[in-house]
């Protein structure tokens, strides 16, 4: 359980609140239709929670990464009409983010009202954390609320530098957020196992060095199986290899050999000759890689092996795919883990951001998840053990 102050440990009835959402959500290419809307409903919860305390909402995130510029392609417009749609209510737009006009409007608001900010990286000063920029915003409003889980890994002037200026609180998927994977890291239910996939071992480095010394058992897959097993001794054929992370492999196998942690590496891959969905695949043992070919998804004894591991667990991180889940004939590994994960009646299953997230979404499992984390680096620094800025801006109860 975090010590952070929360919005439900505050009396925040009838002021002008600076809410600080990541709303960075993805768009159909090409287009202001948005692909996919989680986030938005994510912060659902701590909006309502505001406005049934009839507070003035200004609503403010960042979207892409405009570098400081105006850039029309990132315009909140799209965001604040979905979110208007969500709640049931309207939402002003602002065409800034500061200046005379914003704070003209923002003293205008009334219990109930909700305006929304342009995007905070219009503003040179955001990324910089400009004390002025941070004051700015802060004159805006009586009180900041933080539910930026998201971008809490950045020490920006929306997420962290405001914070110094105004009352502050987590809001409710903040709150959330910090106490599942908190939870996960400083208090699970044991056993607890932790799953790594995604493409590279050099992205995960940091959470598996975290995690070794709380998991009881890690489980290994993805394009970063290839690593570790090049680090046994095998052929891995075309897979992409980070030659520098073979000594971390080599550390942890070690680690595992002489009974410190308790490591699964895949007993077998689906290959195929060319990183392409309709490229001729096979299933092999990790010993037996032919050259040419490439791991694209673990094989059916890991799926096996895996799954009976994770059933006996109590609580399960999950962070990465265990192949290419996007193309269907690689997609198998990683859809069998969320369906074990999914039945499990009795486990606590937190699940990280990013395409961990969208697998799960895709296979309409999200419900049946414990957590799924709103976060993509935000989660990771979180699992490495790092402090995020945003959170450590904010007041302790
Ligand atoms: C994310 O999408 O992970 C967050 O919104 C952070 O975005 P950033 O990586 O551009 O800071």
């Amino acid at each position: 359980m975090s010590d952070k102050r929360s919005v439900r440990d505050v009396d925040v009835r009838g002021q002008t609140v600076l809410v600080r959402v990541d709303f960075n959500v993805p768009f159909k290419p090409g287009t202001s239709e948005i692909s996919d809307d989680g986030r938005i409903r994510a912060s659902l919860p701590t909006l309502r929670y505001l406005l049934e305390q009839n507070c003035a909402l200004i609503v403010c995130s960042h979207l892409g990464r405009p570098k400081g510029r105006i850039d029309e392609s990132v315009r909140m417009a799209p965001v604040s009409q979905r979110l208007a749609e969500l709640l049931g209510l309207r939402v002003l737009q602002c065409n800034e983010t500061i200046g005379r006009d914003v704070s003209a409007l923002a003293g205008c608001l009334m219990g109930g009202d909700v305006m929304m900010l342009e995007n905070t990286r219009f503003q040179p000063g955001e990324e910089a954390n400009d004390a002025e920029f941070s004051r700015e915003l802060a004159s805006l409003a009586t009180f900041y609320i933080n539910d930026a889980f998201g971008a809490a890994h950045r020490a920006h002037a929306s997420t962290e530098g405001v914070a110094h200026w105004l009352p502050s609180a987590a809001g409710l998927l903040l709150e959330r957020e910090l106490r599942f994977l908190g939870d996960a890291l400083e208090d699970p239910h044991k056993p607890f196992a932790s799953i790594l996939g995604g493409a590279k071992v050099s992205d995960k480095i940091g959470v598996l060095d975290n995690l070794a010394d709380k998991a009881d058992l890690l489980l290994i897959g993805g394009g970063m199986a290839a690593t570790f097993i090049k680090a046994l001794g095998f052929n891995v054929g075309e897979s992409p290899v980070e030659d520098d992370r073979i000594a971390f492999a080599k550390s942890l196998i070690y680690r595992s050999e002489s009974g410190e942690v308790r490591l699964l590496l895949p007993d077998d891959v689906v290959v195929a000759d060319r990183f392409n969905a309709d490229a001729d695949s096979r299933t092999v043992p990790v010993g037996s890689i032919p050259g040419g070919f490439r791991i694209m998804d673990i094989g059916p004894n890991t799926e096996r092996q895996y799954c009976e591991a994770i059933k006996a667990c109590k609580t399960v991180m999950w962070n990465g795919p265990m192949g290419v889940f996007e193309w269907e004939a690689f997609s198998h590994g990683t859809q069998v883990i969320a369906e074990t994960l999914a039945s499990l009646d009795d486990a606590t299953t937190v699940l990280g951001g990013g395409s961990t997230a969208e697998a799960v979404a895709v296979l309409g499992l999200t419900d049946k998840m414990t957590h799924v984390s709103s976060g993509g680096g935000a989660s990771l620094e979180f699992l490495e053990g790092r402090g995020l800025p945003g959170v450590e801006a904010l007041p302790n109860r």
